[in-house]
């Protein structure tokens, strides 16, 4: 199977960037734009795996998010890897500080890294895709795509758990199937700790 770990955006969150990115999908360029319903935040691609090393990763995640307090992410403007003058990823970013998010994403891959997964190559960019293009773009499409949504709000992403999902590729596009939350239960166990010294 086929899976990664990930956050998944609240509904008004998902509708505000499909209504942002509207002016832009309009334009008609060769982009394949993420589905509403896969709008998500990826915070470790796992690729193909076998069926039973998922208990494993599910153990290992239980951990990482033992050690987790909850936080909150906000959406704010766009951007394109490898930039915005050759987009072939099209994101939407979050406002700093990022450090939450980060600290999460670097337990989730040591914890993967004890357990046989790689360590990512790249720094991490905690970001939304919404699109990928699929061919020659017209003159300046990148420098458009970011100005169509800078000053955008698209509200707040609260973070209690993240998700392993399963990820099938198919003609009608990708299917992710959420298959288990890991909620983060730091501020859980703190809280019955000080109820019990009081
Ligand atoms: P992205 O959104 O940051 O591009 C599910 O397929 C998610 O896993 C995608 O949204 C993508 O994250 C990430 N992903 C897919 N293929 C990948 C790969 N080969 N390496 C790293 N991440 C990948």
């Amino acid at each position: 199977m086929r899976a990664f770990l990930g956050i998944g955006l609240p509904a008004d969150v998902r509708e505000t960037i499909v209504s942002a990115i509207a002016k832009v999908r309009g334009l008609h360029a060769p982009v394949a734009w993420t589905a509403p319903r896969n709008l998500h935040i990826t915070l470790y691609f796992l690729g193909e795996i076998s069926p039973e090393r998922v208990p494993l990763v599910e153990r290992s995640m239980q951990v990482v998010a033992s050690g987790i307090d909850p936080f909150s992410l906000t959406p704010d403007g766009g951007g394109a890897f490898p930039g915005t003058r050759n987009p072939r990823i099209l994101w939407v970013g979050f406002l700093e500080p990022l450090e939450l998010v980060r600290q999460l994403q670097q337990n989730m891959e040591n914890a993967l890294s004890g357990i046989g997964f790689p360590r990512e190559d790249r720094p991490f960019h905690p970001h939304i895709t919404v699109g990928r293009t699929r061919g020659a773009l017209p003159p300046a499409w990148g420098e458009r795509f970011v100005q169509a949504l800078s000053g955008e709000r698209f509200g707040v992403v609260p973070v209690s758990s993240f998700t392993l999902y399963d990820s099938r590729l198919g003609p009608g596009g990708a299917v992710y199937t959420p298959l288990c939350d890991f909620r983060f239960e730091r501020s859980a166990k703190r809280e019955i700790r000080e109820e019990k010294g009081s």
